[in-house]
């Protein structure tokens, strides 16, 4: 079976791409990350820096708008032309452009129960809003904010007591294992994300 490539994107400190650099160590996994990119100088490059991987750093803050920083990021990830691009932890919304231009090989981990919570907050607004349970989702990414189509989740609870950082803890696990579910399962095909592509271009 063809091995999966996959490029990977963050800004902070890369836990869910270090689980996913673990299960792609496995003899076996359908998958590899070929490149890291981030929009500043990323802590989770210091785990691609182990699996000697190739970093890619594009500071959002030296474009003028978010399409030219767009086109830049575009055009160096898609030197490792890899087969999928995964979202996890990077705190910036992609160009529409960019988004047409990768989807649906384009997946989001978001650390809530999609639809509820979208957005950079969603385990502060879980937590504000006083539910008993929150979770984690891995979506396909669409010209929305965390509105794309659901490909896995699972309910996450939320303990008295919780804070954001024990919340948000307790989720990442349950992020990471759905990540690397979910891209097995495109590396083997179970998921055909051609066919999220018909469904996110249906009028
Ligand atoms: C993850 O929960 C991700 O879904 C959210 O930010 C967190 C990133 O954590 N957008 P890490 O950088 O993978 O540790």
């Amino acid at each position: 079976m063809r091995v999966l490539t996959v490029a990977v994107l963050i800004s902070g400190t890369g836990s869910n791409l270090r689980a996913l650099l673990d299960a792609a160590a496995e003899p076996g996994f359908p998958a590899r990350v070929v490149v890291v990119g981030a929009d500043r100088q990323a802590d989770g490059f210091a785990h691609a820096e182990e699996f000697g991987i190739p970093t890619v750093m594009v500071p959002f803050r030296d474009f003028e708008t978010r399409e030219h920083w767009g086109a830049e990021l575009r055009r160096q990830i898609d030197v490792w032309t890899p087969d999928l691009v995964v979202l996890s932890g990077l705190m910036r919304l992609l160009p529409a452009d960019l988004v047409d231009a990768w989807a649906p090989a384009l997946i989001n981990t978001h650390p809530a129960f999609l639809p509820e919570f979208p957005g950079a907050h969603g385990v502060r607004d879980a937590l504000a809003a006083g539910v008993a349970e929150t979770g984690a989702s891995v979506i396909v990414v669409d010209g929305g904010v965390d509105t794309g189509p659901i490909l896995a989740q699972e309910r996450v609870p939320i303990v008295p007591g919780d804070t954001e950082h024990t919340l948000h803890e307790r989720i990442k696990p349950v992020e990471r294992r759905l990540l690397i579910d979910v891209v097995r399962a495109i590396a083997t095909g179970e998921i055909d994300l051609a066919s999220y592509a018909a469904a996110s271009d249906a009028p």
